[in-house]
């Protein structure tokens, strides 16, 4: 019987655009689904996302939306975004799904049956952005320690899950199985907090609608991680796949991946999964990748840097260990793209394929490939060192760039010799497969065919830009903001409906920032008060010294759609009289006092 493999990525919140965090998860799992597909497996892999919850709610809420209506908006560019990165998934699960809910249904059925599930009252500080509850000694000055953002006090009746009746079987279950939780370290952690002891774990809502309902009480919502974690079982085609060879999660997910669901599982009879694997955060130029601190990169910018989605992919799996942080620069994507597959694998392929259509080959046994440690790429496969294992790979195409070098085919005209290339470029191109899977097909393409030609460089070289982050989104968004805005108000025939769209509000800055690279631009961090912090890219340096900004009440358009600057995320646009002559700019602020977030109209 073919062994099976199944693979599964948290599913995302469809609150706003997939960005390269999402990316990384759904990468490697590709990579994954991909290898095992080559070692003969039969694989199974499920992504989608996680519709459900009080954040999406309140997103929606915002957009003016209802729930289903916003996500079903956002999902689509969850699937375009895999699409493009060539991503083959064989299921996308939306909490939504019909299915899904019928399962969640029934494993809550189950466990209330088995007495794990009881009422009781919840009174707590609730980040919405985590969907969690914190204690007074988890906050950070007050905020939630993952986002920084304030927390809300909520009370409210809730169904409550057993939690702590399961605190010595998980900690038994890390302590025999020394796989289920990956990295070594992050089992480590667990085990000392959990050993620190569990609380109950409230598992229904009243306070919003957008959920599934409880069978066993209909004025309640399931929480929203009991839904979602069941994703992994109502995937896996009438659980023909359950359970799941591997969890890939980002580490801040870890604890509801390590703690909650094993115990959920437990409650309702379910097998476990085999291992949850909790990788690194990437970080954009050493920042935390954040929309509201204007830190973020898209699946269009991360393509859009060397115009190759190979690169990208090859990038992520190579920069880091898996497990571990990565820092995320443009130039670090360029110099891999560069150096490695340009000049390394792409300079291999398009000699040697230049010299056998010259030349020509001859069946030989090929010694070269002896150099190549396969069992070890293999090893380190299955232990998801990802890095290692490409740099295993780029071991060997060194070694046959330098056999071309010594055995000059060139003059010798030795068509063994290019033969054993052309026998080891397919191998390079089997391996690399998983990572760059369109470039390794056109290899493999060009090397199959009974005339081998040189064909077009695979990898085209990318110059670096001032070595920052300017490649992504070189025009100067606001720029056009600003015209289009200037166009509206300066041209007559703007009708109140078409001015009434914007939306225009007090904000208080609280803190201003230089960017790197930007003569003109300050990053201002406003107060803009119900909706929180908010991020703008303005261009009053000239105009204005940072003392003068700083404490300043300020009118600004609101719901202009949020685009990068330098690679930052500018939320909006200041509102300022311009002089004739554009040498002065005043920025038009209310006067008295007035709170912030008040509408200007
Ligand atoms: N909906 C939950 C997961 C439920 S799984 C049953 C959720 N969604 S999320 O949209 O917030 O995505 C979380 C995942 O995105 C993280 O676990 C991680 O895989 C990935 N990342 C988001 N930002 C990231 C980085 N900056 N770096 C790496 N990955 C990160 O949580």
């Amino acid at each position: 019987m073919t062994k099976k493999f199944y693979v599964t990525t948290p599913i995302y919140y469809p609150n706003d655009i997939p960005h390269i965090g999402h990316a990384y998860t759904t990468i490697v799992a590709d990579v994954l689904a991909r290898w095992n597909a080559l070692k003969g497996k039969d694989v199974y892999f499920l992504t989608g996302t996680d519709d459900h919850g009080k954040k999406i709610a309140d997103t929606a809420n915002k957009n003016g939306k209802a729930p289903k209506e916003f996500v079903d908006e956002l999902v689509p560019k969850f699937k375009e975004a895999w699409e493009k990165l060539g991503i083959k998934y064989d299921r996308f699960i939306r909490t939504t799904d019909k299915d899904h809910e019928k399962l969640v249904k029934e494993m809550l059925q189950k466990s209330y049956d088995n007495g794990d599930i009881y009422l009781g009252e919840y009174e707590g500080l609730y980040c919405t952005g985590c969907e969690a509850y914190y204690t007074e000694k988890d906050l950070e000055e007050g905020n939630c320690p993952i986002h920084k953002t304030p927390v809300e006090k909520l009370k409210e009746k809730s169904y409550f899950f057993k939690l702590s009746k399961y605190e010595k079987k998980l900690l038994k279950l890390y302590k025999d199985n020394k796989k289920f939780i990956l990295p070594e370290r992050r089992r480590q952690e667990i085990i000392s907090r959990v050993s620190e002891g569990l609380r109950d774990l409230s598992i229904s809502r009243t306070s919003f609608k957008w959920g599934i309902t409880l069978p066993f009480d209909k004025s309640h919502i399931c929480y929203v991680w009991f839904d979602a974690l069941f994703n992994y079982i109502s995937g896996s085609r009438n659980k023909k796949y359950w359970p799941a060879d591997i969890h890939l999660i980002g580490k801040d997910i870890l604890w509801f991946h390590a703690v909650y669901w094993p115990a959920f599982l437990f409650s309702v009879g379910e097998k476990l999964p085999k291992s949850i694997f909790a990788h690194g955060w990437w970080t954009f130029d050493k920042e935390k990748i954040s929309k509201s601190r204007g830190k973020v990169i898209n699946i269009d910018e991360l393509i859009s840097i060397t115009n190759n989605k190979d690169s990208a992919r090859y990038f992520l799996s190579r920069a880091t260990p898996f497990g571990d942080d990565g820092d995320f620069s443009e130039k670090a994507l360029i110099e891999r793209h560069n150096n490695e597959l340009a000049n390394k694998l792409g300079n291999l392929v398009s000699r040697v394929s230049g010299l056998i259509e010259k030349t020509g080959i001859e069946k030989t046994p090929n010694k070269l490939i002896k150099k190549l440690n396969e069992k070890k790429i293999d090893k380190l496969m299955e232990n998801y060192e990802l890095d290692k294992a490409l740099n295993e790979i780029f071991a060997f195409i060194d070694v046959c760039n330098e056999y071309v070098q010594n055995k000059k085919p060139w003059e010798t005209k030795d068509k063994k010799v290019l033969y054993e290339l052309k026998d080891s470029i397919l191998k390079i191109a089997e391996l690399l497969g998983p990572f760059i899977p369109e470039s390794a097909e056109k290899i493999k393409k060009q090397f199959s065919e009974k005339k081998i030609v040189k064909g077009e460089p695979l990898f085209v070289k990318v110059e670096i830009e001032n070595g920052s982050n300017d490649n992504i989104n070189k025009s100067g968004h606001l720029e056009k903001v600003k015209e289009k805005i200037e166009g509206i108000m300066t041209t007559n025939e703007v009708n109140f409906e078409e001015w009434s769209k914007l939306d225009l509000r007090v904000a208080e800055i609280k803190k201003v920032e230089d960017i790197d690279g930007a003569d003109k631009l300050y990053k201002l961090t406003l107060d803009a008060g119900d909706v929180g912090a908010r991020v703008i890219c303005a261009g009053i340096k000239e105009f204005y010294k940072k003392e003068k900004l700083k404490g300043k009440k300020i009118i600004y358009f609101s719901n202009l759609k949020p685009r990068l600057m330098k690679g930052i995320e500018s939320e909006g646009m200041l509102l300022a009289a311009v002089s004739k002559d554009h040498k002065s700019v005043v920025l038009i602020s209310p006067e008295g006092s007035i709170e912030n977030g008040s509408r200007v109209g």
